[in-house]
């Protein structure tokens, strides 16, 4: 294989220089030329590119975001614009792409292997919502972060009896809010996956404040309801003070988690050696600790991941 592409497209997320330089090292290994897309798909409609050599992805694993930059690209959910892209590649000489992103940008590299580009995919969402993969790339070091800010509000919460409705991001998934909430302890998780009853979450904060209790943290997953409205209605049923925190992008950067990079590591080698090996139209995933090939069109025709329900259980059981 004579030219490799890797972009990252869709939201960023920490680790997605782990996977590129995995990529452009395995890739310049194997005797290939590394290109790298920048801007996600649009840099193949704009042509927006730069060879990778090995000293291009130096001092880069340790950082977070993506130093080819992502975008959404509305233009590849059409076929004008996916017929293009193809062109465009194959023009570029691309005989193999690798696309690090979310489902969104997982399903662009679908429609340009059904245009013939030799593509595997990297599952890379804070989301943790892509199927075939036990966890995504920054999943890990957003959930380090969510850690981090839901340890401060405990301080301050704690110093003024209040209680905190922390809103994470997740899109329509609510791994993120149950996976934090049993990290750092929150009383109460709200996710769009499972029906709430507001009353018993209110119940459980007053009780909480009648122990003698300092603080309250209730997680919401942005798809599960408004947090404000959310914190209101709390505060109006509960009577005491509620604060809200809403994490937003802030999940999404920061240096990358020592997880996160091995992982990117190893997905980045690995995508590289199914190209390689031939392989095509697949993604990468973390599969019981393994590394697992999928179709790409099995990864993104069941729709979103669900949540494991012994990860609900074991909130449950810690009364979350
Ligand atoms: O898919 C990742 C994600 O961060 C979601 O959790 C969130 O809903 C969305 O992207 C935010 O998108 P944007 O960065 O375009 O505001």
């Amino acid at each position: 294989m004579k030219r490799i592409a890797v972009l990252t497209s869709g939201g960023d997320c920490s680790g997605m220089n782990a996977a590129i330089r995995a990529v452009v090292r395995a890739g310049l290994a194997a005797g290939a030329e590394v290109v790298g897309i920048q801007k996600g798909y649009h840099g193949i409609i704009d042509r927006h590119y730069e060879i990778l050599d090995s000293r291009s992805v130096g001092n880069s694993l340790q950082r977070g975001g993506t130093f080819l930059q992502s975008a959404r690209c509305q233009e590849m959910f059409d076929e004008p614009g996916q017929r293009l892209a193809a062109d465009n590649l194959k023009g570029l000489g691309v005989e193999g792409l690798v696309v690090i992103g979310g489902d969104g940008s997982l399903n662009g590299g679908l429609a340009l292997a059904k245009r013939g580009i030799r593509v595997i995919g990297i599952p890379a969402s804070i989301d943790n919502d892509i199927r075939f993969t036990d966890m995504s790339l920054g999943v890990d070091t957003a959930l380090n972060n969510i850690a981090y800010a839901v340890d401060c509000l405990k301080d301050t919460a704690s110093s003024h009896d209040r209680a905190f409705v922390v809103e994470t991001m997740g899109r329509n998934c609510g791994y993120l809010a149950v996976a934090s909430a049993i990290a750092c302890g929150a009383e109460a998780t709200l996710i769009p996956e499972v029906s709430y009853e507001l009353e018993e979450v209110c119940g459980l904060m007053r009780k909480r404040y009648q122990e003698g209790r300092s603080n309250s943290i209730v997680m919401v997953a942005e798809g599960a309801g408004n947090a404000q409205e959310i914190a209101n209605q709390i505060k109006d049923k509960v009577g005491f003070e509620v604060r809200v925190m809403i994490l937003g992008h802030y999940q999404r950067g920061g240096s990358p988690s020592v997880f996160d990079r091995l992982l990117g590591a190893r997905f980045g080698v690995a995508a590289v050696e199914a190209l390689l090996a031939g392989e095509h139209g697949k993604m990468v995933g973390l599969i019981s600790s393994k590394l697992q090939l999928t179709d790409l069109e099995e990864v993104l025709t069941k729709g979103m991941r669900p949540i494991d329900p012994s990860m609900l259980q074991l909130a449950r059981t810690l009364g979350i």
